[in-house]
């Protein structure tokens, strides 16, 4: 039998309702497979900060340390909330980044799907979304300008200022590249690069680097795209990309409009990746407003908990076998509050009852 240990941090606002019905759908897939998860449960992010005076506290990353793969919620409280922490312990700063670079997470997958049974969700006309969309966007996720060197003061003409750099070398961009290229070969062996050559010099590093690990990958197709272009593209024909490769702040940006072409950032779960460590998280934040109300849709952590399966724990078949259940739910006409309107003529049913609708549909499958 194989043992894992995953770490379940849930987070803050809808993340822990979100959690419970991920680690519902996980328990099913334990059941009837020669597996078992040992789930600890750690705290993570703004509660954690005002209950232990840390957003990362030293236990939850011993527990990480431990575990085979993490499986994040989305962390981050109010506005007014926010303003209680000091700035270098806000969940952000304080929590998600120093995960990502203590794990040495360097790849962010980011699947941006949509299947032609859930078309409506998308704000896109149905001639432009045809089949359907199915992009992978890999963005970079340790370097770049988040982590780059930052000065703040005052100039010599006694002007406030700010300098922010990004920085990459080789080797950071090689591998993400490397990556992206492997991710290519298991689909349509096109890579969209994404980059702004015309202005910036990390840009020009990055696709020198491209063009070097291009020659390990003689059989994909490299299309070279600026950021900007790439945006316009997104909305306009996002059928036309398959797997798309950027630094860290381009893949931030682009993946949240990917969620706006989706119909929702609650579509889109996320896999961070490095070369000892995995965790997984949705892309979005935990929207505090609704946290608590039932109403959130779990999609995007059940879809994090799909990804663990294919890509720590390799269960291909049930990681499928779960984005299927989650698309039958959504055939069958149910949705949740966050993500349909009222009179849309789907029939609105709460968090939990999402979650027990996909378990039902996944004991059919598999
Ligand atoms: C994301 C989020 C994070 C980021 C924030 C919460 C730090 O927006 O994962 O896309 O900017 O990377
Ligand atoms: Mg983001």
């Amino acid at each position: 039998m194989n043992k894992y240990k995953i770490a379940v941090l849930p987070g803050d606002g809808i993340g822990p309702e979100i959690m419970r019905e991920a680690i519902k759908v996980l328990k099913i897939v334990e059941q009837r497979n020669d597996v078992s998860f040992e789930l600890q449960e750690s705290p993570f992010g703004a509660s954690a900060y005002f209950e232990h005076g840390n957003p990362f506290p030293e236990s939850t990353k011993a527990i990480c340390a431990e575990a085979d793969a993490t499986l994040k919620g989305p962390v981050g409280l109010s506005y007014d909330e926010t303003e209680k922490i000091p700035v270098d312990l806000r969940p952000e700063r304080g929590a998600i980044l120093p995960l990502r670079k203590w794990l040495n997470t360097y790849a962010n997958f980011r699947p941006v799907s949509l299947p032609k049974g859930l078309a409506h969700f998308s704000p896109l006309k149905p001639e432009i979304i045809g089949d359907g969309i199915d992009i992978l966007m890999i963005r970079e996720l340790v370097g770049g300008l988040y982590f780059g060197s930052k000065e703040v003061g005052v100039n010599d003409k006694g002007l406030r200022y700010v300098k922010e750099s990004l920085e990459y070398d080789e080797e950071q961009i090689a591998r993400i590249i490397r990556v992206a290229f492997k991710q290519c070969m298991t689909r349509k062996k096109v890579l969209h690069n994404i980059h702004k050559n015309n202005v910036l010099k990390s840009s020009v590093l990055w696709n020198e680097i491209v063009g070097e690990v291009a020659k390990d990958f003689p059989e994909v197709e490299v299309i070279h795209i600026l950021v900007d272009a790439a945006a316009t593209y997104l909305c306009l024909n996002p059928g036309q990309f398959d797997v798309m490769v950027m630094e860290n702040m381009f893949g931030d940006i682009l993946s949240d409009q990917a969620g706006g072409i989706l119909g929702s950032l609650g579509l889109m779960p996320s896999a961070c990746i490095g070369d000892e460590s995995a965790y997984y998280e949705p892309s979005h934040g935990s929207a505090p407003d609704i946290g608590g109300k039932n109403i959130a849709n779990p999609y995007s952590m059940i879809g994090s908990v799909a990804m663990m399966l294919e890509l720590s724990f390799n269960m291909p078949d049930e990681s499928r076998n779960i984005w299927k259940a989650m698309q039958s739910v959504f055939i069958q006409g149910y949705s949740t509050p966050d993500l349909s309107k009222q009179g849309s003529g789907v029939n609105m049913i709460a968090t939990d009852e999402f979650g027990d609708r996909v378990v039902d549909e996944l004991k059919k499958l598999g």
